[in-house]
């Protein structure tokens, strides 16, 4: 079984390519979650697939993994999906796991284009590309890996945790404030998609409009990056100009 987050595709295409390769399946996390399904018993495979978020995992992986129960699996890992550095991912990860007397048997990252809108422009489709085959190629390289059950830390872009675990820390809880998001009124056609998709419900629909009932979600810029007319926007007056990006190789 291969468990995965994903607000924009990569870590969804990831987790969907490792578990073909395995004739195994995929399960969204959130899916896990509303299905109160924590316990994972006797699976020859057991995988994560996170996106990386401020150099350590967006909030609803980090509540998985301080539920989870592998019980029994042969084999287990958890892998990044990154877009620039890792960080103290893997330190954050293993620090949960261990609060949790659990352990993955390997780590490992998969580069992709940084979702990261609001510092990462993604308009130039030569440059996405190429960041999707540099991908494509680690992620190859990991299912051999995989396929060998290798133990150990493979992950790559970490940086030292000593200067990244604090900011880190205070930059996600200052990001994923709501108020960094609005919608243009002027464009948005009211198809609600926003708030059916949002993995946390921190969406509401108002008079026809998306309206952000809680103080704090995510941050995945899922609602951002999905939109059909591109109405919702993170509040840095960038990510306009950054443009909106999916995964080309799977649906979400
Ligand atoms: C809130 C947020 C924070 C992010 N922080 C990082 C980061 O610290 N390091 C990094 O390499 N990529 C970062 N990214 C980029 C994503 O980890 C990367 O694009 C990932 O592949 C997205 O996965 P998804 O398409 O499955 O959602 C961030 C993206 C978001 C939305
Ligand atoms: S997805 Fe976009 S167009 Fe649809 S309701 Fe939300 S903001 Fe409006
Ligand atoms: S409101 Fe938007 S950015 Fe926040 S969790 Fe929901 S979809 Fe993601």
């Amino acid at each position: 079984m291969i468990l995965y987050f994903s607000a924009t595709g990569n870590s969804k295409y990831i987790a969907e390519t490792i578990a073909k390769s395995m004739n195994d399946e995929c399960m969204s996390i959130v899916t896990c979650i509303n299905e109160k399904r924590y316990c994972f018993e006797n699976e020859k495979v057991l995988g994560i697939v996170s996106p990386t978020y401020f150099w350590r995992l967006p909030r609803i992986v980090a509540t998985f993994l301080e539920n989870i129960q592998m019980k029994n699996c042969a084999y287990t890992f958890f892998v990044l999906s990154y877009g620039t550095t890792t960080g103290s991912a893997v330190h954050f990860t293993e620090k949960l796991m261990q609060e949790n007397n659990q352990k993955f048997d390997a780590y490992y990252s998969v580069i992709m284009p940084d979702t990261w809108t609001p510092m990462f422009d993604l308009t130039d489709q030569k440059k996405v590309d190429a960041k999707l085959n540099e991908g494509e190629q680690q992620l190859q390289d990991i299912i051999q890996k995989i396929q060998t059950n290798l133990n150990g830390d493979f992950v790559k872009g970490k940086l030292p945790v000593l200067i990244t675990v604090l900011p880190s820390l205070y930059m996600y809880h200052t990001e994923r404030k709501t108020k960094h998001l609005s919608v243009n009124q002027d464009i948005c056609i009211g198809c609600g998609l926003c708030a059916k998709k949002c993995p946390v419900q921190a969406i509401a629909m108002k008079d026809g409009y998306p309206i952000w009932k809680d103080k704090e979600c995510e941050m995945c810029l899922g609602c951002l990056h999905r939109c059909p007319k591109f109405a919702i926007q993170y509040g840095n007056g960038k990510t306009n100009k950054h443009g909106q990006y999916r995964n080309p190789n799977t649906a979400i």
